[in-house]
């Protein structure tokens, strides 16, 4: 991972280009499914771990994803009233705070049973990701916590980040991490490898919570994000390190004329 709060725009979408097969080697090395088979188990995996996955987040993150998200929101800098799609919602914890801040938020999420368990009274609907039922240019923002790893495709989820942005409206991806430096590295390695699964195990699924960890050989480094979003018609591409790095926070302006 690169330096926190590190700057770039646009790359040669060539660079985006080798970024597929890169994904499909690391998935292989991993021994991690691609394609239908990858949708198929991620859309399983959250239906069953649903009905506790918020206990679960607060305890293996010590409660400090509440304030990762609402970091999230005011990164996103949109005024109140702006319409923003909260992708992959799963429960609802970033349409909560995205409520308070006074937006107008809708959570779309690939697994029903997630869905099922958000309370938010925010409108929800149930679709993937690299097909959204929403209009072209017709939200100003999209938050995204701790999807993108999950997604099959990433560039036709970017696209339809590009498409259904209005331009000047903004992007805003929350996702793990992993710490640089020193102690909290090597704590953080084995709280998330180690422990977590273990904990997971106890409060709700093992194998879900053992998938976890070994998910991350799904995330492409920013330096791979960058051109990707920068090809798919976004600018001042911006990334923060949350927490010592335990999270990242990557921000985004949709390109073009109002
Ligand atoms: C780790 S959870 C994150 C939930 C929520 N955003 C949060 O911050 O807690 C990942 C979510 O991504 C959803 N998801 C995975 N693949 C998806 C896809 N292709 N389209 C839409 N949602 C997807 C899962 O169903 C799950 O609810």
């Amino acid at each position: 991972m690169s330096a926190p709060n590190d700057r770039t725009d646009a790359r040669p979408e060539r660079e985006a280009a080798t970024v597929r097969f890169d994904q499909a080697a690391r998935a292989a090395e991993a021994d991690l499914p691609t394609g239908a088979e990858k949708t198929a188990l991620v859309r399983s995996m959250f239906d069953t771990i649903a009905p506790r996955y918020d206990l679960v987040n607060r305890v293996m993150t010590f409660g400090l994803d509440v304030r990762w998200r609402s970091q999230s929101v005011t990164a996103l800098g949109l005024p109140a009233g702006s319409t923003v799609v909260d992708l992959a919602c799963g429960t609802g914890d970033f349409l909560r705070i995205l409520t308070d801040a006074g937006l107008r938020p809708f959570g779309i999420d690939l697994s029903w049973g997630m869905l099922a368990a958000n309370r938010t009274g925010a409108p929800l609907v149930e679709a993937d990701a690299s097909a959204l039922p929403v209009a072209d240019r017709s939200v100003d923002g999209i938050t995204c916590g701790y999807a993108l790893r999950n997604f099959t495709d990433l560039e036709s989820v970017f696209r339809e980040f590009e498409r259904v942005v209005r331009p000047g409206g903004r992007l805003c991806i929350l996702e793990v991490a992993e710490p640089e430096h020193g102690l909290l590295r090597v704590g953080d390695r084995i709280w998330f490898r180690r422990v977590v699964p273990v904990i997971g195990g106890m409060l709700s699924d093992g194998a879900a919570y053992r998938y976890l960890p070994r998910s991350t050989a799904y995330l492409p480094p920013i330096e791979v994000l960058r051109p990707m979003l920068a090809a798919a018609g976004f600018s001042t591409v911006n990334r923060r390190a949350l927490s010592g790095g335990l999270s990242q926070l990557i921000t985004a302006t949709r390109s073009g004329r109002p």
